[in-house]
């Protein structure tokens, strides 16, 4: 049995949260879930988005799966997924894009996985007014301790996985201090790593090449908000924001989470997909060892995947969170 802390979120969060623990329980998953909340649900309940029995439970177990948090733009509260983030020192968000059979859309051969620095960038929070609602200014952070453990988390896991290339992504030629010190740690780390091929591309023809032809990436590593941006774009490449999974990894410590928000615009209309938080879980799964399990949903999501009257209507479906979590059920 597995101790996990499970946070079902906002919006969107508790249909897909019930969808997965169904399909984890049908698929013979033994997990003791530990429900706390966060986010919206928690700030309106209790006052606070990060209660401090939330924090302590993830504290202690060090394994949790978390639906999507809402982050107010503007006033009200700082970012809870941030915060956990930074809190448990999960460094590496790991964020897979690979093509699915049956879904539609313009490539058909990606698989790239993308490692976003987690911890700093321009995601720590110190923004603040020089002039009250005329002029801000924000600070970004990097720092060789950090930069050299997310990059070096990529090159190992490009060997663990037998995959062959790294691409660094940066804007050192403008940022001259931070991004130039994210390049010039990744060129220190690449020696460790002579069986994997390096190179390092700017951001914004990253962004280029991964519209015009994304095959050509393997692993990708880079800092905090460029991350962000790119695995969101890397999600649109291959079907969208409802089929990718990520997970957040630190020295003794994981979360796992969808790439995605908490949707308000489809909240609570039964519309949600599951895929990419159930992906999350799969994750999950793999990471405690539980790869047979992990395995078996796996081919129940693909086959699920061809019957495009069970699927969500993100997908090209005439069916609902519900409908297809029930197929996935029937195909393990
Ligand atoms: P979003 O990712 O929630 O939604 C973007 C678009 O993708 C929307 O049209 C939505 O309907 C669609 N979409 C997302 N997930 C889907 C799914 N599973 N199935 C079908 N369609 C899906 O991004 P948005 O709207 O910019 O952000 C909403 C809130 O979520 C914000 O408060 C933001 O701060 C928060 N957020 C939280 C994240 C987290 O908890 N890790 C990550 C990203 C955003
Ligand atoms: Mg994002």
């Amino acid at each position: 049995m597995h101790d996990i802390v499970l946070i079902p979120g906002d919006g969107i969060g508790p249909e897909i949260t019930d969808s997965v623990t169904t399909i984890l329980k049908e698929a013979g998953a033994e997990i003791n879930w530990l429900e706390h909340i966060a986010g919206l649900e928690a700030y309106d309940e209790v006052g606070n988005p990060l209660p401090d029995d939330t924090l302590e439970a993830l504290k202690e177990y060090k394994l949790a799966l978390k639906g999507p948090l809402t982050t107010p733009v503007g006033s009200g509260f700082r970012s809870v997924n941030v915060a956990l983030r930074k809190e448990l020192q999960l460094y590496s968000n790991i964020r897979p894009a690979k093509t699915l059979p049956h879904i539609e859309s313009r490539f058909d051969k990606v698989d790239l996985v993308m490692f976003r620095e987690n911890t700093e960038g321009l995601y720590i929070g110190k923004e603040q007014w020089v002039e009250e609602n005329s002029h801000a200014e924000s600070i970004a952070v990097v720092t060789r301790r950090a930069s050299e453990k997310i990059i070096r988390a990529a090159f190992q896991y490009a060997r663990n996985n037998n995959r062959h290339k790294l691409t660094l992504v940066h804007k050192a030629n403008i940022l001259k201090y931070t991004c130039g010190l994210f390049l010039e740690v990744g060129h220190d780390v690449a020696k460790e790593f002579p069986d994997i091929h390096f190179e390092d591309l700017i951001v914004d023809n990253m962004a280029m090449q991964m519209v015009m032809r994304p095959e050509q990436f393997d692993v990708i590593v880079t800092t905090n908000l460029f991350g962000d941006i790119l695995s969101d774009l890397a999600s649109g490449l291959i079907g969208g924001l409802g089929l990718t999974g990520a997970a957040n990894i630190g020295d003794d410590a994981a979360m796992f989470e969808a790439v995605h928000g908490s949707a308000p615009d489809i909240a609570g209309q039964n519309k949600a997909n599951p895929t990419a938080f159930l992906l999350s879980a799969l994750m999950m799964l793999e990471h405690i060892g539980e790869n047979r399990i992990a395995k078996n949903i796996r081919n129940a999501i693909y086959k699920t995947l061809a019957d495009k009257s069970v699927c969500t209507p993100d997908i090209g479906g005439s069916g609902s969170t519900e409908t297809y979590t029930r197929a996935v059920c029937d195909n393990l």
